[in-house]
């Protein structure tokens, strides 16, 4: 019989914070905890851990419910309750944003928030990272996942670990007909990337192992979901991901943010083109036009189920302290370069490629402008025949006819 799986769930949204869109509240982190705790006691989760990107509170719980699990949710969807209560009282900026229903309908699918979940038997090691963007798309994790799961350019380990040389399965999703597919790498690797290349309309939704170790990498998409057919707006995605042992290492997941500038759509109004900046939780806040989009990249052990990080064991009251990749010195050249991508980016002002094209851009005032100029605008086609039906156009044509005659 096989050994029970755990499940590990990221949970996030955008509920209200301080001076615009930077930052939430620390008591909406706290109010967060609060209910964790209360659903850690009851059993409804494992363990846990609340955190924060730029905006978005992120919560991280691990269980044995499985995927789309109705407790876990629901505890989800309290804490951005509580979290919205206090950023109410507190009048800070887009209050409940996420929060799109009044009821919880046992999912928070469709209901504002982001998930990103995946289910496994836990290895006799189990190291796990979590990746949380945002200011951009769930697309933008597709290129630093390509690299890191397609490319032994990147990651030698593609070449030279056992399992890791077996390939993976991608299901890619195709945004604007609500479909997904799954495709396998390396043998569908060039037909993979001509699909993900339109960042657009496809995205990475999950990665396994082919080699039996089960999922590698799972991505939140659900705004996309719930929107098929029409793009809006930017999810501020998350991505979970397990390393080693026949998967990308640690090392092999990080070091594409550091060799490569990656642009990626959101940014200002979600409506921009800007470089991932790999920080800290701590150095997220959006502080140049509103952005650029950041990236931060924690890491834990899994425990039998529980978190393990920096704090001694059998921390209580989802108190850890995670590994902060992105935090150290070493990714303050990607920084650098992220700035110096972004600035370049906006000496094109509100010019395409430095905001998106039209079918993308999350404001526009594009509609009103054209209803203002309905009757403004003249059809190029209706010129034509006046032009040719003038006396002077006529002039023209005849002669031409005559030298036909000439000539033959
Ligand atoms: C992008 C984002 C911000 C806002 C911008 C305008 O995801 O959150 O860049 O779009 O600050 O916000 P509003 O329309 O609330 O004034
Ligand atoms: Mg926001
Ligand atoms: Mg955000």
């Amino acid at each position: 019989m096989s050994a029970e799986k755990v499940t590990v769930s990221i949970i996030k949204a955008d509920v209200g914070s301080v001076v615009g869109h930077a930052r939430p509240h620390p008591s909406m982190l706290d109010a967060a905890r609060n209910v964790l705790k209360d659903a850690q006691k009851a059993g409804t989760i494992e363990d846990f851990y609340v955190t924060r990107v730029g905006d978005d509170i992120n919560l991280y719980m691990t269980h044995y419910k499985g995927e789309n699990n109705s407790d876990v949710h629901g505890a989800a969807w309290e804490c951005f309750q509580q979290a919205t209560k206090i950023a109410k009282k507190m009048k800070l900026y887009a209050a409940g944003q996420d929060i799109l229903t009044d009821a919880f309908s046992g999912n928070v699918k469709g209901a504002g928030p982001g998930s990103a979940e995946m289910t496994f038997e836990e290895r006799g090691s189990e190291p796990l990272l979590f990746f949380m963007a945002d200011k951009t798309e769930p697309s933008a994790y597709t290129l630093p996942l390509t690299r890191i799961f397609m490319d032994p350019f990147t990651t030698t380990g593609l070449v030279i670990d056992k399992r890791a040389k077996q390939g993976f399965d991608f299901e890619i999703q195709d945004v604007m007909a609500n479909k997904k597919v799954v495709m396998s790498a390396p043998e569908e690797s060039w037909s993979i990337l001509s699909l993900l290349g339109d960042t657009t309309r496809y995205a990475i939704k999950r990665i396994n192992s082919r080699s039996g170790i089960g999922p590698a990498a799972v991505v939140s998409t659900d705004k996309l979901n719930m929107t098929a057919g029409r793009y809006v707006g930017k999810d501020d995605p998350v991505c979970i991901c397990r390393c080693q042992s026949g998967l990308p290492s640690v090392g092999e997941y990080t070091q594409p943010f550091l060799n490569n500038t990656m642009l990626v759509a959101g940014w200002m109004r979600g409506s921009h083109i800007g470089a991932f900046y790999p920080c800290s939780p701590e150095d997220s806040d959006p502080t140049y036009y509103d952005g650029p989009p950041r990236i931060c990249c924690l890491g834990f052990q899994l425990n039998n189920g529980k978190l393990q990080g920096l704090e001694p064991y059998g921390a209580k009251n989802g108190e850890h302290i995670p590994v902060d990749f992105f935090g150290t010195s070493t990714f303050d050249e990607a920084r650098r370069n992220a700035i110096r991508a972004s600035k370049f980016m906006r000496s094109q002002g509100p010019f395409v490629p430095s905001i998106l094209g039209a079918e993308e851009m999350e404001y526009t005032s594009r509609p009103d402008v054209l209803k203002e100029l309905t009757n403004r605008f003249v059809s190029l086609d209706e010129e034509k025949p006046k032009k040719a039906s003038s006396k002077k156009a006529a002039a023209k044509k005849a002669p031409a006819k005559k030298k036909k005659v000439e000539v033959e």
